[in-house]
């Protein structure tokens, strides 16, 4: 493994200096070593058998009753291997980007003129909140009205600090990630233009790279634009204080050798933030939706860098909104059930079904969005 990744390094050596271009690897999820320890350590948790506060209600976090059941079913009706066989469906890859390791997955149409589509995830999301709808955006889709086929070449990184992708530098923000991420897209995958979408912590990338890079990105979509009250002044005004996510050091040492503590609060941000029918109609969410990105996260050994970023972006989250600096048309996609609805006086198309993680949350809406962004994209670009 180690001799084959030195042999491609050498063998993409730039003669002369000519080529900058990086080695792309192939990548396949390998992670069942840790098996054993993470079984061992949920099998040992104790946890209370009665609530302290039986009436404390979802305000307060997760309820016992649930998080007691997924316990049991991560030790008992949980295979690991068959989530990671269903991983390494995708075709997956890293790169190296500066000093970063950039982990993606890139399936690609079999139809030639298929639109590049850059998909970007949140926390706690990761490349698992986009796999129900990414098969289905690179086949090829005939549009009802202008009888044009549509279809998608779609990259999804983790990005930096998330799974197998390295973890940013300390003092990286937002800004640097979008320009890492778009070196991917046009130099390392040859994309020079094309269309992405972002949500949650991906959102906020998404949208300084739609409007830093206004001649590679061509047309954006977002399930949440990034602009948030309360500003810094707010905050401090009415004594608001931040909460332990503000001090990702603490809670991600505290956690990472927890699984079940792990679970408890990735599962509650996956609980609370998604439609309540979750499970049932468009809906891919279940427990053994939660305990794959749990397990995933835990195994990778990316809690604490995956918590990271949202401390080191203080500016990230904008309170005024200020118009970017492109001609690319903006998608918005609005989920009943989503978290931070702030997109006052912005267009788009309304679901009463889903919420925060759309890709998993009702897949068949947000694919539909997607291609109304192809179809805009395929004839002006
Ligand atoms: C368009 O896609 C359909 C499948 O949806 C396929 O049968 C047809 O051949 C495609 N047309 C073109 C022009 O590629
Ligand atoms: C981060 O720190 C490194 C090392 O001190 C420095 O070279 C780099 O310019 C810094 N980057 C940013 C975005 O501040
Ligand atoms: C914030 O705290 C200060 C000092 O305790 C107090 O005077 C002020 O009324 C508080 N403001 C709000 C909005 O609660
Ligand atoms: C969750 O849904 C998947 C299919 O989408 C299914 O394979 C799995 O068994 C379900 N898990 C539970 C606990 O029902
Ligand atoms: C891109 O942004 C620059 C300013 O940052 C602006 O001058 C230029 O017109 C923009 N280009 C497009 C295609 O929107």
């Amino acid at each position: 493994m180690v001799l084959s990744a030195l042999f491609l390094a050498f063998l993409s050596t730039p003669i002369g200096g000519a080529s900058t271009r990086s080695t792309v690897q192939p990548f396949k999820v390998d992670l069942a070593r840790g098996v054993p320890h993470l079984q061992t350590l949920v099998k040992n948790t104790n946890l209370p058998t009665e609530p302290l506060y039986p009436d404390a209600g979802p305000d307060f976090g997760l309820d016992l009753a649930t998080l007691r059941e997924w316990q049991t079913q991560w030790v008992n009706g949980y295979d690991w291997a068959t989530q990671e066989a269903e991983l390494n469906e995708f075709a997956q890859f890293t790169t190296t980007i500066g000093d970063q390791t950039v982990h993606f997955i890139h399936e690609e149409s079999q139809d030639k003129d298929a639109v590049p589509l850059l998909l970007l995830h949140g926390w706690p999301g990761t490349i698992a909140e986009f796999l129900p709808i990414i098969k289905p955006l690179t086949q090829s889709w005939t549009d009802p009205t202008t009888r044009k086929n549509i279809s998608f070449n779609v990259v999804v990184p983790s990005i930096p600090g998330f799974l197998f992708s390295s973890s940013p530098p300390q003092n990286w923000t937002n800004v640097e990630i979008a320009g890492l991420l778009n070196t991917l897209m046009t130099d390392v995958l040859e994309y020079s233009k094309y269309a992405l979408h972002g949500t949650d912590w991906g959102g906020v990338v998404a949208y300084d790279m739609y409007e830093s890079f206004n001649t590679s990105v061509r047309a954006a979509s977002f399930t949440l634009i990034p602009f948030l009250p309360p500003s810094p002044q707010d905050i401090a005004d009415n004594n608001i204080t931040l909460n332990a996510l503000e001090n990702p050091n603490d809670i991600g040492l505290a956690l990472s050798d927890n699984p079940v503590g792990q679970l408890a609060w990735i599962g509650t941000g996956l609980v609370r933030w998604s439609d309540p029918r979750a499970g049932t109609g468009p809906s891919t969410i279940n427990s053994t939706t939660i305990l794959n990105i749990v397990s995933l996260c835990y195994l990778s050994g990316t809690f604490q860098s995956s918590v990271w970023q949202y401390t080191r972006n203080p500016k990230g989250w904008r309170t005024d909104y200020v118009k970017p600096a492109t001609d690319a048309p903006m998608w918005y996609s609005a989920f009943e059930y989503n978290i931070f609805l702030l997109a006052a006086g912005v267009c788009g198309e309304e679901h009463d079904f889903g919420g925060h993680f759309a890709g998993i949350d009702n897949p068949p809406a947000l694919i539909e969005d997607l291609r109304e962004m192809g179809i805009y994209f395929a004839a002006n670009e």
